[in-house]
């Protein structure tokens, strides 16, 4: 019969975590690990370019539906087509079904979800074109041209007049077809299932 060797993984793990947590230098310091280095301000910022629901994260600048009209064409129109439906891409414009739910229980709805039907919330827009579209120079619309372009998907969507503009102020204030379609996740585990 082996007996168990002192100072197995066991222990070597327990070690590791005291030395982690106990080498962080004086007590209420942010603890370091000896890697990596500090990020400069440039960096932070270039990264930090989250939008919340509530338009936290938002620019400064504003858009028009007539200049996002502009946008769409240099910079959207190949892959989502000219009225943002006919793709080859994600279809972007589109309210039907207006009534109901039916994307998780009907096959035919596959694919229909839009900006339109399917969206909680207008500044996710701009977080996610500002984040990834247009797909082969994703970042490379200025803050003006983003609201301009959501402006007009919006409008496309009859969701804002075609004298919109659009800014950090009047983004978060849209109410979107399928607000209330979606609950915060605030379950805290078992078996409460909605
Ligand atoms: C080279 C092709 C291409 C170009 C150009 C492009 N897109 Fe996209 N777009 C895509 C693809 C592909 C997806 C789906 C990406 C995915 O699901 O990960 C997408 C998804 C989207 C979505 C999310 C659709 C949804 O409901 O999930 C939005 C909004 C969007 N694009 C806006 C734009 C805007 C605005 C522009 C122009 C500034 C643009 N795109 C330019 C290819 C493109």
């Amino acid at each position: 019969m082996r007996r168990r060797r002192e100072g197995g993984p066991g222990v070597l793990a327990a070690v590791l975590v005291v030395a982690a947590c106990t080498g962080s230098g004086r007590e209420g310091e942010t603890p370091r690990f000896g890697f990596g280095r500090e990020p400069s301000p440039e960096l932070l910022a270039a990264m930090d370019i989250d939008v919340r629901p509530d338009g936290k994260g938002l620019p400064e600048g504003s858009g028009t539906v007539a200049r996002g009209r502009e946008v769409f064409a240099l910079h959207c129109v190949a892959c989502h087509g000219p009225t943002g439906t006919e793709g080859p891409f994600d279809r972007l414009v589109g309210r039907d079904p207006r009534e109901g739910f039916p994307f998780g229980e009907k096959a035919e709805y596959l694919g229909t979800r839009t900006v339109g039907n399917y969206w909680p919330y207008a500044t996710t827009l701009f977080d996610y074109i500002r984040r990834a579209m247009p797909q082969t120079a994703p970042g490379s619309l200025g803050a003006d041209d983003t609201y301009a372009v959501i402006a007009y998907i919006l409008h496309l969507n009859e969701i804002v007049p075609e004298d919109a503009v659009l800014d950090a102020r009047s983004l978060p204030d849209i109410e979107m077809p399928a607000r209330d379609r979606f609950v915060p996740d605030d379950r805290a585990g078992g078996q409460d299932v909605r």
